[in-house]
């Protein structure tokens, strides 16, 4: 914007708030026409947008203009149509806060115009895919329809838009469109039956007379002749040079396929539009006795869908309820007709509202997303009709002003609102605004009991004798004391010379108008006869039947006015309005001749008047003229500061401060905020920036005078600037990115459930890469850890593989650490295990301690003994027990790889041949009896062996192994039976007792009377030589893991 302020006598300025004179509407006007007269048709106030009509193609609207907008900030560019809607979708989109653009100007200053224009920048500029695609079309073809059936010709407007309408554009979380919904508002149905001179009905009659095919004409019974038709000529200009009815009727053709509609539904709209044609040309004859008939014949009942004898008698006649009793009474002549009329009207406004709804089924494809869908943001589009002041204003003007004052009303506030925020967010103590409330005009008009609205709803209930005059009356009774209404009656002589006596008027915000209360009540029953109803909701045309419900004709409740239908509407647009964030658009005509290039002072100055512009202002300009953020103020007049100049490397506030200082402002010329400067009067920046302008021939020369110096600095500079700029794209990216992966990670979340897929695979990767990195801090170190962490239910399976070869793993692992020697003790512990676990009492104490290599020292063995065995494996201390008397006699049992001895110090008193052993049998017990089967048949042999040994366990084991008869090892609960010769049988009786005693008992038996194991009879079990040893192994073994 500042680079515009040089051309300011040119062009003007780009902003109002720039403007010395604030207060001045004739300075207002002439920078309008300054920038008028430049095609420059944009200008802001704030962040107000006005907009004068061009009335021609101006080269601003292209592709490459959108693009030039897109993503810029507001203020660094020309103002332009194009930088509201950016700027409010960049709103939309960073602070997730709806927006909503509000558009309002005269008939003919372009209003819809801007809204279509913003609607193309969404569509052109937002992100999109094939559905949206669609859903762009379809907005963009939702105009075309619209203005067919709601829009119409004019003394104003060529093409005016005869409802107001407010457009819901919804964009999902990426910033591309997902859906649209329209709210329409007060459709002028009458100019359906009457139009003024110089105006016409709604484009679609004449589209459809122009561009149908015959056929299509053949089946509506029409002719291609408008004249033909009473409801389009009453302004006698049927035919409109500007306007191409045959072309547009094409293009509104393609747009209802386009929207979806269906042929079936195409021919029943027509048919009501033929239809209303028919009955404009409905004519009544008068009876003698007063009554009335018609005195034509159309198709229109077959058109209409409606038994014909049905629809002529309530054409003609009127359904009365009296005590409770149905009454027909006729109609006179003038009654048919306006009931003829209201049927059009009826007819037609309905139908116009069934096409909204039509067209917001087909732009929230489905509907219920429009209204749960929780992700979405919003920008809304009001294009609505501004102040209208005619010649003679009724119901209609009363309305649609009245919206304005709501309106204004609504930016008023909204405005204050903002200007607050900004200077609490800034810092900076907000200082009152002088401005008109309008709240006391909207009161007169909406109050409950005591408003315009109540008393004219009042007067159309009211039993007995009403007419406009006596609401008039009313009106002057209970408002006549209001300051802001005036009628004839209440005037004083200069005002009652401008007025009639049928008129009343109110001194809106923007000025004053009279209102003539002709029509009024008329308008406000907006009344059609039940009998008429009745007809219509039995319909065969469905658009009809859903437009007149059975249940309208059943309740007898009567149904709302229309303005306080219009109220009511308003109010729900206020508090959507209210509910988002406004921009606004302010649309100026230049003159009344649809001229380009002329700009007639008088009329704009009316228009800059009733849009409140000057108001809005004062407003804006209370406070400051301009703000700016201290680092865009400092880039651009750090030339004017030596301590600024080239660079100011502080802090920014410090730099502004520097600035500001050396150029003398005084402390009331302006205040630092947080992050702004702002600058109280225009003159104070028209001074700074005609500095910088003097200034740059200085600082030319100076350039000049140090080319090499500056040549480095330049380099320096241009070297600085690259790299800063690189830095600063390097963040960007960084931040884009980050962005967009943030985007992925939640859309993968809400779509976790579903296939592997794009939309899920980085979140689901992320889930799979986590647990594995989790899994691998935390992984089980022993086999005996049994923990492992909890698997994502993706994982699951992967998960219990893992786990099973990790276990594998850590026991092969532990496998390879096993040394040799520590192996066989595991490998005789596993058949220890095997043959004694849960089978014999002393089993469990032997667990814990090690099997050794012998029990014996060498030294311990006869030298002779040891000479005849060659090598012995193992050796350990027995008793053997005489098979006949059980004499117990020391021996020592030494085992070779073949066979086992008994000696007896230096004599081998038994062989035992391992191949000839039939079995070992030890008791279930805690004693270390042992009695080893030999057979009878083998002299040699000597019989079973019946010994004790302390390390039973151990040597079984062994002995087991080494003859690989591991099988043989019996183990008796009660006895034990052995060979004493080769036909008598011996036998070991066991039994508990508190101490260890082998003696013998009754029957010849041997006794063995068995210890209960405890704790501490372990420790004594084991014995001093056994605990020697295993100590000593020990430490030769403390390498080995422990088991
Ligand atoms: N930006 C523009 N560039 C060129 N012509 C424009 C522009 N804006 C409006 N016009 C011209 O002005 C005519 C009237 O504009 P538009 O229909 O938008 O007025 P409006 O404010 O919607 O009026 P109404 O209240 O009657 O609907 C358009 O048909 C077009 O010819
Ligand atoms: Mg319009």
């Amino acid at each position: 914007m500042e680079s515009a302020l040089t051309a300011r006598d040119r062009v003007g300025v780009q902003d109002f708030v720039l403007l010395e004179n604030y207060n001045s509407e004739a300075t207002f006007i002439e920078n309008l026409r300054r920038r008028f007269r430049e095609n420059l048709i944009y200008t802001y106030i704030g962040s107000v947008l006005v907009s004068v009509n061009p009335y021609k193609e101006l080269e601003i609207y292209s592709k490459q203009q959108m693009e030039r907008y897109r993503g810029v900030s507001f203020y660094e560019i020309s103002p332009h149509i194009y930088a509201i809607s950016d700027n409010t979708y960049r709103a939309m989109r960073t602070e997730r806060r709806d927006q909503c653009i509000l558009i309002s100007g005269e008939s003919g200053a372009g209003k819809t115009e801007a809204s279509k224009k913003i609607l193309l920048y969404f569509a052109v500029t937002c992100p999109t895919n094939d559905h949206m695609v669609t859903l762009g079309d379809r907005l963009l073809q939702s105009n075309p329809v619209l203005e067919a059936f709601g829009n119409a010709k004019t003394l104003r407007n060529d093409n005016s838009s005869r409802f107001g309408k407010y457009m819901d554009i919804q964009f999902d979380f990426k910033g591309a469109t997902m859906g649209g919904h329209i709210l329409n508002y007060l459709l002028e149905k009458s100019r359906v039956v009457h139009q003024n001179h110089g105006e016409r009905n709604f484009h679609i009659f004449y589209q459809l007379l122009d561009g149908g095919d015959d056929d299509l004409l053949n089946t509506l019974n029409l002719e291609r002749n408008p004249h033909s038709y009473r409801y389009l000529v009453k302004g006698s200009c049927a035919r409109v040079s500007s306007i191409s009815d045959k072309n547009n009727w094409r293009v509104v053709r393609k747009a209802l396929d386009v929207i979806g509609f269906t042929a079936e539904e195409v021919q029943k709209l027509l048919n009501i539009i033929a239809s209303v044609l028919h009955l404009g040309n409905t004519l009544f004859g008068e009876g003698e006795e007063g009554e009335t008939y018609i005195i034509t014949e159309t198709q229109l009942s077959n058109l209409l869908g409606v038994d014909g004898s049905a629809l002529k008698e309530a054409l003609t006649h009127k359904k009365l309820t009296a005590k409770g009793e149905e009454m027909i009474s006729p109609l006179n002549f003038e009654q048919a007709v306006s009931a003829r009329d209201a049927l059009a009207k009826a007819v037609y406004g309905r139908t116009f509202n069934w096409l909204v709804e039509k067209i917001n089924q087909s732009l929230a494809l489905k509907e219920e997303i429009y209204h749960s869908s929780k992700d979405a943001s919003v920008i809304g589009l009001l294009d609505i009709y501004g102040f209208e002041v005619l010649q003679h204003n009724s119901f209609e003007q009363f309305c649609i002003n009245y919206c304005n004052e709501k309106l204004q009303q609504l930016f008023i506030e909204l405005t204050l609102r903002s200007e607050q925020e900004e200077y609490e967010t800034e810092g900076i103590a907000w200082e009152t605004v002088q401005y008109f409330d309008n709240k006391i005009i909207c009161d007169l008009i909406e109050e409950k009991h005591k408003g315009i609205i109540s008393i004219l709803d009042e007067e159309c209930l009211r039993p007995g004798e009403t007419c406009d005059i006596s609401f008039l009356e009313k009106l002057e009774d209970t408002v006549g004391g209001h300051p802001h209404f005036i009628t004839h009656k209440l005037a004083n002589g200069k005002t009652r010379r401008v007025m009639s006596r049928e008129e009343f008027r109110l001194l809106h915000y923007a000025g004053e108008v009279n209102y003539n209360v002709n029509g009024f009540l008329d308008k406000n029953n907006d009344l059609l006869n039940r009998n008429l109803k009745e007809v219509m909701c039995q319909s065969e045309n469905q658009i009809l039947s859903h437009c007149f419900r059975r249940e309208e004709v059943i309740d007898q409740k009567r149904p709302e006015m229309a303005a306080s239908q219009f109220k009511n509407s308003l109010m729900k647009l206020m508090e959507i309005l209210m509910s988002k964030e406004p921009s606004y658009v302010r649309c100026i005509k230049p003159n009344d001749a649809k001229q380009p290039g002329r700009f007639d002072e008088v009329l704009v100055r009316h228009q800059v008047k009733y849009l409140g512009l000057m108001e809005n202002l004062r407003v804006r300009r209370a406070g400051f003229a301009y703000r700016r953020r201290f680092e865009a103020f400092l880039q651009r007049y750090k030339p004017l500061c030596p301590e600024t100049w080239p660079n100011w490397n502080g802090k920014l506030a410090d730099g502004v401060s520097a600035l500001v200082n050396h150029l003398g402002y005084k402390p009331e010329e302006y205040k630092l905020g947080r992050s702004k400067i702002f600058i109280r009067f225009p003159k104070t920046l028209f001074a700074t920036e005609d500095a910088l302008e003097a200034k740059k021939p200085e600082i030319g020369k100076r350039l000049q005078a140090s080319y090499v110096n500056m040549a480095h600095v330049e380099l320096f500079i241009v070297i600085q600037s690259g790299w800063r700029g690189m830095k600063a794209r390097r963040r960007a990216k960084r931040r884009r990115e980050a962005a967009q992966l943030i985007r992925r990670f939640i859309k993968g979340f809400i779509c976790r459930h579903e296939e592997y897929c794009d939309d899920n695979d980085y979140f689901l990767d992320h889930v799979r890469c986590s647990f594995l990195k989790h899994l691998r801090k935390n992984l089980p170190r022993s086999v005996l850890d049994k923990s492992w962490p909890t698997p994502p239910a993706l994982l699951i399976e992967a998960s219990e593989h893992l786990q099973m070869l990790h276990m594998r793993n850590m026991v092969i692992k532990y496998c390879r650490r096993v040394q040799p020697e520590w192996k066989k003790q595991m490998m005789q512990k596993v058949v220890a295990s095997e043959i004694f676990k849960d089978q014999k009492g002393s089993y469990p104490h032997s667990v814990g301690r090690l099997f050794l290599d012998t029990r014996l020292e060498r030294e311990q063995i006869s030298l002779k003994v040891l000479q005849t065995l060659g090598s012995e494996k193992y050796g350990v201390a027995v008793i053997k027990y005489d098979r006949r008397g059980f004499k117990p006699r020391p021996r020592q049992l030494l085992l070779t790889n073949s066979f086992a001895v008994l000696v007896d110090r230096t004599k081998i008193k038994q062989r035992l041949d391992y191949a000839a052993l039939r079995g070992i049998s030890v008791s279930s017990l805690c004693d270390g009896m042992v009695v080893l089967h030999m057979p009878w048949e083998d002299n040699k042999q000597k019989g079973d062996a019946v010994l004790h040994c302390s390390h039973v366990i151990e040597l079984v084991t062994k002995l087991a192994m080494m003859a690989s008869k591991t099988n043989y090892v019996n183990i008796n609960p009660g006895c034990i039976r052995f060979g004493v010769s080769r036909t008598k049988e011996g036998i070991i009786d066991f039994v508990r007792g508190s101490e260890l005693k082998v003696a013998k008992g009754k029957r010849g038996h041997l006794l063995v009377v068995s210890q209960r194991l405890f704790s501490g009879h372990a420790e004594i079990l084991r014995g001093r030589e056994s605990l020697f040893l295993y100590e000593k192994n020990k430490k030769q073994k403390k390498n080995l893991p422990s088991s």
